[in-house]
């Protein structure tokens, strides 16, 4: 006889969960891009916008909290989901050649523990300057946190930038599929809807990668001044 799970912890559950907070995170990633955008506006704008966030204090530190409670429910939802697909098929299939699944789909598990180690070694860079550490902790002509003058100096590096576009082509691989997946699985049934089960993911993934990746490539060529840094 098997034990009923409660309605959270059971199949429909661990997928709506990986589903609810994977989209809180994409919408974590795309206001972070669009913050770290500012680099293009120049060092005043960047540090500043640092400082406001700096300034947030215990907003900035529940902030904090919430997003790594919502980082960590999807990993172990992303476990679970694996371990019980792989319990409903304890026999693999014998030819295991994948008929209508894309690359993206296949690689989930893998892409995304990619991107879990990147925001790890992120954090050890920018936030607590653990990487690169000659560039971190430096203060403007304001006497505040020079985030601009860490980011380009960070970036003039050949290895790190490289580093940032790797992982953030990995998690192209990982938005494109995982956002039409999770309205997938939220069951979205307008069909003005049906887009988001369809392209949405890749557009997003896009529009990521090149906000993203653009920053340290426009970096590393030079583009963005150094100024002071
Ligand atoms: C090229 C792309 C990126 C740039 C230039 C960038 C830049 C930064 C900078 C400058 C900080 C430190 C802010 C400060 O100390 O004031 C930071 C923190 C952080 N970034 Fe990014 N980031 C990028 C991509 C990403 C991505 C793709 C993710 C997640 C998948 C991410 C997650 C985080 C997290 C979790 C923090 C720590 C936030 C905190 O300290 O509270 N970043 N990023």
């Amino acid at each position: 006889m098997s034990r009923k799970r409660p309605p959270l912890l059971s199949t429909i559950g661990t997928k709506t969960t990986m589903a609810v907070t994977g989209l809180l995170l994409l919408g974590f990633v795309l206001v972070h891009m669009l913050g770290n955008l500012q680099v293009y506006a120049g060092r005043e704008k960047l540090n500043a916008y640092a400082k406001l966030l700096q300034d947030a204090g215990g907003v900035l530190w529940v902030a904090r909290g919430g997003l790594l409670a919502v980082f960590v429910l999807h990993v172990v939802s992303a476990f679970r989901v694996a371990a019980m697909n792989k319990a409903a098929r304890p026999v693999p299939y014998v030819s295991a050649v994948p008929q209508v699944t894309s690359t993206a789909a296949r690689t989930m598990l893998l892409s995304g523990l990619v991107v879990a180690a990147f925001v790890v070694y992120h954090v050890l860079h920018f936030t607590l300057g653990v990487v690169d550490a000659g560039n971190h902790g430096h203060l403007d002509a304001k006497g505040r946190h020079d985030v601009y003058g860490m980011v380009v100096a960070g970036f003039r590096q050949w290895p790190i930038a490289l580093s940032y576009v790797v992982a953030q082509v990995l998690l192209f691989f990982h938005l494109a599929h995982g956002v039409s997946s999770a309205f997938q699985t939220l069951g979205v049934t307008h069909p003005r809807l049906a887009f988001l089960k369809g392209r949405f993911g890749t557009v997003v993934a896009g529009v990521v990668l090149v906000g993203n990746v653009s920053i340290p490539l426009t970096i590393l060529l030079g583009l963005v001044p150094c100024g002071a840094c």
